[in-house]
Order: C-alpha cells, then structure tokens, then sequence
C-alpha cells in the first residue's frame, strides 16, 4: 500500500466497497443544450448525465445526481453526505458563494471542480473562484468531457486509496426544515 493508500484505511471505509459519487450541477445548467450553445455546447444536463452513468457502470461506480438554481437546496443536498466524493460545477455559485465553499469543506468530502467553459478566460468576475483551491481536481474548458474526466480521475484515485470522506458516518438529514432531527 502506498503512503497516499492511507486515507482511505484510516477513514475506515472497507477497502472492497463501489465508491459512491454525488455530481452536483448549480444554477441554469439545466438549461445546457440551447443555452449559449457556442460557450456550453449542445448537450443536454439529460445527455451529460447518460453518459456519466453509462461510463460509472463500466468503472463500476454508484453515481448520483442533483442540479438546482437554489444556493440552499444545493448545500441541504451536499449536507446528507450519501456520497464519497463529489463531482461539482456549481456555475455561477462558483464566483460568489462562501456559503457553498464552507458547506464544501465541512461535508469533508473531496470532489472535483468542472466547468464546461474555462471562466478563467472570460469575464473578470469569472475569475474570482470561491472553489478552486480546495478541489482536489479541476477539469475546466473541456465542455462535457470534463464530467468523464473527473469521474475517472475521482476513480482512480479512489482505487489507488489516495482519497476517501473524512467523516464515514453518514448523520440524519440534518436541514434546518427538520428541527426535530
Ligand atoms: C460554468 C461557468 C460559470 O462561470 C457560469 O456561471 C456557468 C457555467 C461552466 O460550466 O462553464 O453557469 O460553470
């Protein structure tokens, strides 16, 4: 086993168990296809989605997805941390949002940042990046590809036990909306 080999072993995850990935998509990506198709490309979150889940199957890996224009809805989702790791293109959140950068780091998840256009080449507000430094991969500029790419990434990664959650346990929902909880 390899020095990077322990994180996993030390997160105490079982060694044989299929890593479980969350791909997260922010706000106006469900409009991929017909939104600014020369920037974004013409695939649809529907399409990007088939092809993420048809090459988890051949990796064999459980992938699970959530797109929402909501800042509050997409770290209530992070917050059930039912996944290993992440897969996050949280589109214009990316340039604005600390509340998404802390939900991030206190989730102890690692995940890889995936934009299908390289903001760092656009406008200057694009250039602020709230996410980019605590990624443990990015994939930017490569349209949909980039999904494929961090998921393989994210899996080889795993299989060699370089990465793992920080916390295994997975708590009760833990959303303001469940007081009771
Ligand atoms: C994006 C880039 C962001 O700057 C933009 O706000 C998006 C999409 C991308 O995938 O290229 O909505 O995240």
């Amino acid at each position: 086993m390899s020095a990077s080999g322990d994180a996993r072993a030390s997160s105490g995850v079982d060694p044989g168990r299929r890593l479980r990935v969350l791909v997260v998509n922010g706000p106006n990506l469900n409009l991929l296809g017909t939104r600014e198709p020369a920037i974004y490309g013409r695939e649809t979150l529907v399409e990007i989605n088939t092809g993420i889940a048809a090459r988890a199957a051949e990796l064999g890996v459980d992938v699970d997805f959530f797109q929402s224009n909501h800042e509050g809805a997409l770290i209530d989702r992070l917050h059930r941390r039912d996944f290993d790791v992440a897969i996050v293109n949280a589109a214009g959140l990316t340039h604005t949002s600390v509340s998404l950068r802390d939900a991030l780091l206190g989730i102890e998840r690692p995940f890889a940042e995936v934009h299908l256009s390289d903001p760092a080449t656009r406008e200057p507000f694009r250039q602020v990046n709230f996410l980019e430094d605590i990624a443990v991969a990015r994939f930017v500029g490569m349209k949909a590809a980039g999904y494929q790419r961090a998921l393989e990434e994210l899996a080889r990664r795993w299989a060699a036990g370089e990465i793992a959650p920080r916390a295994v346990e997975t708590g009760p929902d833990e959303s303001e909306d469940d007081p009771g909880g």
